[in-house]
């Protein structure tokens, strides 16, 4: 599915990733692993497109990304930051925006999936709040609820853990498990969390990143 070629990413001037080459699977829960500042963002950022590398190629059904239709790719590829910006709307509008998306007319809203998942993620006093009403965990199950919902080839994921208390961390990674056998999930996790539940691995180490 996603495949990196001699990627080099430099940023004013400094190199990030000297070195990132892999390739992997169609399905499966991918660990992008490396200390803070290694640039796993870096690497979602560019499976995205929301930056491109400096030399090499990072394609995606053997495409390259940058040249792929932004809208269509966006809407088999959803991306979710560390910290997702919601707006300030409320949280059942939020979560049916992007179905409004015209790249995503073919996507069809589940009212019942939505509330297993907000069950599932202990949100069931979330639907009639504002997003500014939530904390930070809890912006981040919403948005998870939300990519979920939408149902993608793909799902990328940025420290998809990291505002949230030990057992939800758990429940989180089994859904992902679960889900990651009929798509590609990738994941980053500075920490060693996910290491039981995941099929593949993106190391960073030394600027040079590989899978294996
Ligand atoms: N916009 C930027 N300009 C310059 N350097 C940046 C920028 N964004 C990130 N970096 C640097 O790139 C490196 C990798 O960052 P990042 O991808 O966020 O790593 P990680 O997600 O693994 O913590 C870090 O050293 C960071 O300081
Ligand atoms: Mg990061």
């Amino acid at each position: 599915m996603f495949e990196f070629k001699n990627v080099r990413v430099e940023k004013r001037g400094e190199k990030i990733i000297e070195n990132a080459s892999f390739k992997l699977m169609q399905t499966g829960l991918v660990w992008l692993r490396g200390p803070s500042g290694s640039g796993k963002s870096t690497i979602l950022r560019i499976m995205c497109a929301l930056e491109s590398p400096t030399h090499g190629d990072a394609l995606y059904k053997d495409s390259l990304i940058y040249n792929l239709d932004i809208p269509t790719f966006r809407s088999n590829c959803i991306y979710v930051p560390q910290m997702p910006i919601l707006g300030q709307m409320n949280v059942v509008e939020c979560i049916r925006l992007p179905f409004t998306f015209r790249a995503n007319s073919k996507k069809t809203f589940n009212e019942k999936k939505l509330y297993d998942l907000l069950e599932y993620f202990e949100l069931n006093d979330a639907l009639s709040k504002n997003i500014t009403q939530l904390s930070g965990g809890e912006k981040l199950r919403i948005a998870l609820i939300r990519a979920i919902l939408l149902d993608p080839e793909c799902l990328l994921l940025d420290e998809p853990t990291s505002a949230l208390d030990l057992p939800m961390e758990q429940k989180t990674l089994q859904l992902l498990k679960e889900l990651s056998e009929k798509k590609l999930i990738i994941a980053s996790f500075h920490t060693g969390s996910i290491k039981g539940f995941c099929t593949q691995t993106i190391t960073i180490e030394n600027r040079h990143a590989s899978a294996s």
